[in-house]
């Protein structure tokens, strides 16, 4: 029984240190320590042993026992630290390494610019209007004191959807519909796409922008009229800023004008952006023509009205030095990123 007890206690602890989990050796602890280990079966068989070398036997086996259960308690020890290791290596953290950039969305420049335009108009108690992209030849042309056979048609090359429909060429259509649905006093702007059929290149596109604006009132000069643009090309590019009124033709006003800006990338003296000329083109206005007045319903002998057509593409492109109009509609964002912010 005492070579049982030796081999016993070599083969446990072979076994022990061979272990390399902490499952193995919940496994070990079951084999050998459990209610029906082997070390419990040697206790059992105790019965066989003559009663005189039992408690000699007895020691000795719960010596084994206790030898076994610390030499476990040790591995036990040891292999957790070593799980522990693996674990934190696996998990390992750097923190130096620089991190995903969250990106957010920003304003279209146009959308930056128009912003800044509507704030300027609001604060002179003008109302933001919206019209139909789509147009009718009436509201577009017609109601403008251009008819069929006008030669001003020519100025603009429409795009026809069919005999009387038509992708708007400009936003002074919004005039129309304002004064059939408002009375006088008007007061009211009119952001939108506008559509030509021109030939794309660094200052052209199809597709463009203006703010169409429009004053009716009893009293309205020309004066007002300058007072309320030298005013806003004053907020928009400085105080500082020219302004000129140079005389001109639309259909829809009289007398009509076209209102340049003093460069504000060379300061006037000529560059790149002005075409070497010192003055930038931002918008064309005049005094409502007294027809339209009349062809909406609004008395011409009462009261009289300014109108305004802005750019907005030519204001973001020269506010920001953007060489191309195209860069406003492709979308690159590595482009439309730099606004941001
Ligand atoms: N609609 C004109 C254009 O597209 C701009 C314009 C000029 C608008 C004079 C107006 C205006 O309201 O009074 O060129």
């Amino acid at each position: 029984m005492k070579a049982q007890v030796e081999s016993l206690r070599t083969a446990a602890l072979g076994a022990l240190a061979e272990l390399e989990t902490l499952k193995e050796l919940e496994e070990f602890r079951v084999r050998y320590l459990g209610k029906k280990g082997e070390v419990t079966a040697l206790l059992r068989g105790m019965g066989a042993v003559p009663a005189e070398e039992r408690p000699a036997m007895g020691q000795l086996i719960n010596q084994l026992r206790s030898e076994l259960e610390s030499a476990l308690e040790a591995k036990e020890t040891a292999l957790s630290s070593l799980q522990k290791a693996a674990q934190l290596k696996a998990e390992t953290l750097d923190v130096t390494m620089p991190g995903k950039a969250q990106t957010t969305g920003g304003l279209h420049p146009l959308n930056i610019v128009l912003a800044d335009l509507i704030d300027i108009f609001q604060s002179m108690g003008f109302d933001v209007v919206d019209g139909p992209e789509v147009e009718t030849d009436h509201y577009c042309f017609e109601a403008l004191n251009v008819p069929k056979d006008h030669p001003a048609r020519d100025m603009q090359d429409t795009f026809y959807l069919g005999e009387n429909l038509l992708l708007r060429t400009q936003t002074s259509a919004a005039q129309i519909r304002t004064m059939e649905q408002r009375k006088p006093p008007i007061r009211i702007i009119c952001p939108g796409r506008v559509f030509r059929a021109d030939e794309v290149d660094a200052t052209h596109s199809p597709v463009f922008h203006q703010v169409e604006g429009l004053v009716v009132d009893k009293n309205i000069t020309m004066c007002d009229l300058k007072g309320v643009l030298e005013q806003f090309a004053h907020e928009i590019y400085g105080p500082d800023t020219k302004v000129r009124f140079r005389p001109s033709f639309f259909p829809f006003t009289e007398p009509s004008v076209e209102v340049d800006v003093s460069c504000s990338a060379c300061g006037g003296t000529g560059c790149r952006v002005c075409k070497g000329n010192g003055w930038i083109e931002i918008l064309g206005a005049g005094m409502v023509h007294p027809n339209v007045l009349a062809g909406c319903g609004i008395d011409p002998e009462v009261y009289s009205g300014f109108a305004f057509g802005i750019g907005l593409d030519r204001l973001t492109t020269t506010r920001y030095k953007i060489s191309d109009i195209r860069l406003l509609f492709e979308n690159d964002q590595r482009f439309l990123e730099q606004f941001n912010g």
